[in-house]
């Protein structure tokens, strides 16, 4: 049974080639190729809006700017019912604290976990908050982001963070990653171990 449905399969399989290939011929005589008419082209306002990657050098911040100060309302009406009023965490996890991740069951949290604050920034505006993700101003990102390090106690309530400042931040943690830039190796035969 097994074995003629797969004979089946082949079949179908190679009638599909064999059309493929008259299609093809078909449409090199004719002029217009055919296509599966599968989706359409993607616009430049589209692949604009989804476009959002920020580098951990701060390509791709957008203009805007906000401080601690201004986050925190926003913070408290959109992100506390998940991590806490203090970042302190609840449904959503911890966003604040600088306890050592050599504990046995750690709190990651922006503080001491966190690599670089312009990828903050890019998880907030793409993903954030969960249950309306992607709904704040260019901002109301800089101004929330700024509170969570405010949070964190890694900028001032007034420090302006914008696209210059951003990228200037060292976070705590930074050492404990390995850069996405690293040079990888040629082939996956020569990583070490193998
Ligand atoms: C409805 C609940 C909810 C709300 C509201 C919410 N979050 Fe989250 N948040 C989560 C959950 C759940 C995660 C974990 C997601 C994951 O690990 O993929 C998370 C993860 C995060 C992280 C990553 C934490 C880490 O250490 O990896 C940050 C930063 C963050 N949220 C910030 C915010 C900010 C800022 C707001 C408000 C603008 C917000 N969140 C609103 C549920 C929420």
């Amino acid at each position: 049974m097994a074995r003629s449905r797969t004979c089946t399969r082949e079949l179908r399989c190679a009638l599909l080639v064999a059309q493929f290939a008259v299609l093809q011929s078909g449409a090199a005589a004719a002029g217009p190729v055919l296509t599966p008419e599968l989706g359409h082209p993607a616009s430049a306002e589209l692949v604009a809006r989804w476009n959002l990657s920020i580098y951990p050098d701060g390509r791709g911040l957008p203009a805007g700017h906000g401080t601690a100060a201004q986050g925190r309302p926003i913070y408290q009406a959109r992100c506390a019912k998940c991590h806490g009023t203090d970042g302190e965490g609840g449904s959503g996890g911890a966003l604040a604290g600088r306890g050592p991740l050599t504990d046995p069951d750690p709190d990651q949290t922006v503080g001491n976990y966190w690599p670089y604050a312009t990828t903050l920034f890019d998880f907030i505006r793409r993903a954030m908050p969960m249950d309306a993700p992607a709904t704040l101003s260019d901002d109301e990102v800089f101004a929330v982001s700024a509170f969570v390090l405010y949070l964190n106690r890694i900028v001032g309530l007034d420090d302006r963070l914008d696209a210059d400042s951003l990228p200037r931040i060292r976070m705590p943690n930074r050492d404990g990653f390995i850069g996405i830039d690293a040079e990888l190796p040629a082939s996956p035969a020569s990583l070490p171990g193998r």
